[in-house]
């Protein structure tokens, strides 16, 4: 019983700890240094090359993805077929993400970026703060991290909305779901948090459609994906004041090339892609425990829905 790693940067020998810990009798394994490739029954994977899973482990019984999304996988059109894909889902990433969520708002809630640039030319001006709950901030994407960020936005007493694909009920949350009911959701949002997976209905749904919707001068969040983001769009959004300011972890192209107008714009802040990260000696437990479901013939935890798309 083998289970196979390939990380995008992860160290592999942590991961291999922290799952042997979980579960000694697991043979864990480096993608390149698979053994027999016949007895890879189980493959936790980021990124791996196309059509490989398919043509090197005939025995696969389950794909364990290494981040929430799953677009990383389903770009191979030719993956196992029958073999279910698990969503990482885990509570430092989850944390992870809420951090990120929250520190962002925060931070254009209470103006820092405005207090930065005052700083900057030794401006001594007292800038209105409204607390939260004069705040309106909305999230697309309701979630295992949109609903973990709206409990933290929620204790600290923002005004909350969110947007989802099927309809939900969340207390203090005002919620709207599908394409209908996108543009009363933004027409309230100051703060847009995008946490959306990437799929064929989310393509570039951050565009300037989405971006007229809002009010005058509100602010973006995108730690999502990349390939939700039409970024001349918000170019043009920051040009015109529409968005006051962006806040990117996900990008088109990443790591984004180095001559991109983001890079160097004053109201775009960017970070590597760092927003949540699996964390291995919380995440190992979760794959392990989803493992020994399987020994005992139950269902598997957070299996992607391919249909859906993630
Ligand atoms: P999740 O639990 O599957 O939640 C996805 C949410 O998006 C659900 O609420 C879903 O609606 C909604 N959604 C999907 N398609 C939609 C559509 N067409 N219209 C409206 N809503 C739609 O996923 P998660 O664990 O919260 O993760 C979300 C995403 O975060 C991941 O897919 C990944 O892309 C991103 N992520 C990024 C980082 C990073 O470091 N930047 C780290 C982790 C995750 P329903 O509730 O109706 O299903
Ligand atoms: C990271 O981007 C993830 O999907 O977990």
């Amino acid at each position: 019983m083998t289970l196979i790693f390939k990380s995008g940067s992860d160290p592999w020998q942590d991961w291999q700890k922290s799952l042997k810990d979980a579960m000694p009798d697991l043979d864990c394994r480096d993608w390149d240094d698979t053994g027999d490739d016949d007895a890879v029954e189980y493959a936790l994977v980021w990124k791996p090359p196309l059509g490989e899973l398919r043509r090197r482990f005939r025995n696969l019984k389950v794909i364990f993805s290494l981040g929430a999304g799953v677009d990383h996988l389903l770009v191979d059109p030719d993956l196992p077929a029958g073999v279910p894909i698990v969503r990482m889902v885990e509570p430092e990433l989850t944390r992870g993400m809420t951090e990120y969520v929250v520190l962002h708002v925060l931070r254009y809630h209470r103006l820092i970026p405005a207090l930065e640039d005052q700083q900057k030319r030794h401006v001594w001006n007292v800038l209105p703060t409204p607390t939260a709950p004069k705040r309106r901030v909305g999230i697309m994407g309701l979630g295992v991290i949109g609903q973990d960020s709206l409990r933290v936005l929620s204790a600290l007493g923002f005004a909350l909305s969110g947007w989802s694909r099927t309809a939900k009920s969340i207390p203090d949350v005002t919620c709207y779901h599908g394409r209908d009911g996108l543009s009363a959701f933004l027409a309230e949002t100051e703060v847009l948090v995008c946490l959306l997976p990437y799929t064929a209905e989310t393509d570039n749904i951050l565009n300037r459609d989405v971006f007229s919707c809002l009010p005058q001068g509100a602010y973006l969040i995108n730690a999502g994906r990349g390939g939700l983001q039409d970024e001349d769009d918000i170019l043009a959004a920051l040009e015109s004041g529409q968005l006051a300011g962006a806040t990117l972890d996900v990008f088109r192209k990443e790591p984004l090339p180095v001559g991109h107008a983001f890079w160097d714009h004053t109201k775009v802040t960017i970070t590597p892609h760092n927003a949540g990260t699996a964390q291995h000696w919380s995440a190992a437990k979760e794959v392990i425990a989803n493992i020994r479901r399987i020994q005992k013939g139950q269902a598997l935890l957070n299996i992607a829905d391919l249909s859906a798309g993630y």
